[in-house]
C-alpha cells in the first residue's frame, strides 16, 4: 500500500496523530512506523474501543444457565484409580509413538515479576538457583529416556524477549535439548482513554503481547504447526512458562484427552478459598468454559454443594492439552475472530507532545488481549481433569506475596520433602510440610515421586538430606 493511502486511512480513522513527526523521522524510522501501522487491524481496533467492556461482560454470561464444570478426580481426592492407570498406558503409547510436543506461552511482558528478561531466565530453585527454562527442560530430558523419543519443544516468545530468550538458550547450549523452536506472538496496540492509539517515540507505536490467546494464530502462522504435521505430532502439551512445577509431559492427561476424544484438555486444582484468584471451569448449555475470578459473582463463588465444598471450585491453572488440528483451525484467520478480547487498563510508556519519554506513574492506556481458555468453548467434548496443586501449581507471578519466588521456592521444598519422606528419610517439616532447610532434586534425578523412591533407593551410601543437598 501506498505510504500516502496508508497515512489518509488511519487519518480517517481518527488515528493520524501517529505520523505527527513523520518529518522528523529518518528512513530506517519511517519504514519501523509504516510496518508497525500495516500491522494494525484498524476496524477491529475501532469495534473493540466502540464496545465498552462493561457492555461486553453484561452480554458474556447468562448466570442462570452457568453450573460447575464436571472433572475427572484424582485418586488422591476420591478418584477411582484404574481410569487414570488406563489414561497413562494410553498416553505413553501416544508418547512413544512421537505424537507429542511440548509448547510453552513465553510472550508475557511479566511487569508483576519486575524481572529485567525473559521470565523464563528468571532463577527460581533453591539451591542451584536454575533458571525456570532449564527446569522444563531437565524434565523434557528425563521424559525423553522414559518414552525413548526426542521431543520437540515449542516456545512462543513476545515482542519483547524473543532475541533475548533465543540468546539465553544458546548461551546455555539449549539446556542439553537438541529440538528447540521458537517463534513469535502476534502484538496489538494499545490506546489512551480517548481510544487514540499511544506512541511509544516518535516513530514508534505502542504495541503490546496480544495475550497467550494469541498463540493459536501464532501457532498456525509461524509454521509451527505445519512443522509439527511433518514431524508426526498431533497433541499438544501446553504449559505457561511461569509455574516450574508443572509435569511437562504428562501420559495420563493425554490419555485421558484421547479416550474422550477430546479437542482440548485441562487440568483443575480445587480452590484453596472462594475468593482464589484464578479463573473457575464453569458449563454454560452446553459449552465449558472459564470464568475469570474478577467477572464471577460473589454469591456464586461462594456457594457450596451437599457435600459443603465449593460448587464452583474448579480452578484453572492453565495446563492444557491441544490437538493440533483444532489449533490449525482455530488459528485460522475466519475462526480465530471469534475469539474475544479482553481490556487491561495498564501503565503505557509514551512521549509528550515535544516526543520526550514519559513513564506514566497510573495506568494511562487500554492493552488488549486474547485469552487461551476462551478456545474451549470452540472445542469438541473439553474435558477438565483433576491435578494435586502441590505436585504440579505454584505460578511466579510476582516479585513478593502470594504466588511469588518465596511461595515457589517454598512449595518446591515442600514437594522434595514429600518425596524423601516417602523414601523413608525423616526430614523434619513443619505442619504446612516445609522443611527448614532448603535442598534440590533435579528433574534429572527425579521428576515425579515414585522414580524418586526407586532412585534414591537403589543408592548406596544415600546422601545425607540436609541443608544444601543436590541430587541429580
Ligand atoms: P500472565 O497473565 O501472568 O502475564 O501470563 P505476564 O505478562 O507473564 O505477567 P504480568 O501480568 O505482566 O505480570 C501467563 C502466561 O502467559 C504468557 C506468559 O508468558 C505466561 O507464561 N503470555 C501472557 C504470553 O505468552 N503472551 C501474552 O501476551 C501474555
Amino acid at each position: 500500500m501506498e505510504t500516502q493511502t496508508l497515512i489518509d486511512i488511519f487519518k480517517e480513522a481518527g488515528q493520524g496523530h501517529v505520523f505527527r513527526f513523520w518529518d522528523e523521522l529518518d528512513e530506517s524510522q519511517k519504514e519501523h512506523l509504516l510496518a508497525q501501522a500495516r500491522q494494525i487491524d484498524l476496524p477491529l481496533l475501532k469495534k473493540l474501543i466502540d464496545q465498552e467492556e462493561e457492555a461486553l461482560k453484561a452480554d458474556a454470561y447468562d448466570w442462570s444457565s452457568i453450573t460447575p464444570a464436571p472433572y475427572i478426580a484424582h485418586p488422591s481426592q476420591g478418584g477411582t484409580s484404574q481410569p487414570w492407570e488406563e489414561a497413562a498406558h494410553l498416553g505413553e503409547e501416544a508418547l512413544r509413538a512421537g505424537r507429542v510436543a511440548a509448547f510453552t506461552v513465553a510472550g508475557g511482558q511479566g511487569t508483576r515479576l519486575g524481572y529485567e528478561g525473559p521470565k523464563g531466565a528468571f532463577p527460581v530453585t533453591p539451591i542451584r538457583r536454575k533458571p525456570i527454562f532449564q527446569v522444563f527442560a531437565e524434565k523434557l530430558r528425563t521424559a525423553q529416556e522414559r518414552y525413548g523419543v526426542d521431543f520437540h519443544w515449542f516456545i512462543m516468545t513476545g515482542l519483547e524477549n524473543h532475541e533475548a530468550t533465543i540468546a539465553f538458550f544458546k548461551e546455555h547450549s539449549f539446556f542439553g535439548l537438541e529440538h528447540v523452536h521458537f517463534f513469535r506472538q502476534g502484538a496489538f496496540p494499545a490506546v489512551n482513554q480517548s481510544g487514540k492509539l499511544i506512541l511509544s517515540a516518535k516513530h514508534s507505536i505502542a504495541m503490546s503481547p496480544n495475550g497467550h490467546g494469541g498463540a493459536l494464530k501464532a501457532l498456525v502462522e509461524s509454521g509451527a504447526t505445519q512443522t509439527m504435521k511433518t514431524l508426526g505430532v498431533d497433541i499438544i502439551s501446553f504449559f505457561q512458562v511461569d509455574n516450574p512445577l508443572i509435569n511437562v509431559i504428562d501420559p495420563a492427561f493425554i490419555g485421558f484427552h484421547l479416550s474422550q476424544n477430546s479437542e482440548m484438555s485441562s487440568k483443575m486444582v480445587p480452590k484453596s478459598s472462594a475468593e482464589e484468584r484464578v479463573g473457575v471451569f464453569c458449563s454454560e448449555k452446553d459449552h465449558l468454559r472459564i470464568i475469570e475470578y474478577s467477572d464471577f459473582p460473589e454469591s456464586q463463588a461462594q456457594e457450596k454443594d451437599a457435600d459443603g465444598v465449593l460448587a464452583f471450585r474448579c480452578g484453572n491453572v492453565a495446563i492444557h492439552t491441544i490437538n493440533r488440528d483444532f489449533v490449525e483451525r482455530l488459528g485460522g484467520h475466519d475462526a480465530s475472530a471469534s475469539m474475544p478480547y479482553h481490556y487491561a487498563k495498564k501503565k503505557v510508556l509514551c512521549i509528550d507532545s515535544e516526543g520526550n519519554p514519559l513513564a506514566p506513574e497510573h495506568p494511562n492506556g487500554t492493552k488488549f488481549e486474547l485469552f487461551i481458555f476462551d478456545a474451549l468453548t470452540f472445542a469438541k467434548n473439553p474435558i477438565v481433569i483433576e491435578t494435586e496443586r502441590a505436585r504440579e501449581f505454584s505460578p511466579v507471578k510476582n516479585a513478593q506475596g502470594a504466588d511469588s519466588v518465596q511461595t515457589c521456592h517454598d512449595d518446591q521444598l515442600r514437594l522434595f520433602a514429600r518425596w524423601a519422606q516417602a523414601a523413608g528419610v525423616d526430614v523434619p517439616v513443619d505442619e504446612s510440610g516445609l522443611p527448614p532447610f532448603s535442598f534440590e532434586i533435579s528433574p534429572l534425578f527425579a521428576d515425579n515421586e515414585t522414580t524418586f523412591v526407586e532412585r534414591f533407593n537403589s543408592l548406596d551410601p544415600k546422601p545425607e538430606i540436609k541443608e544444601g543437598t543436590y541430587l541429580e
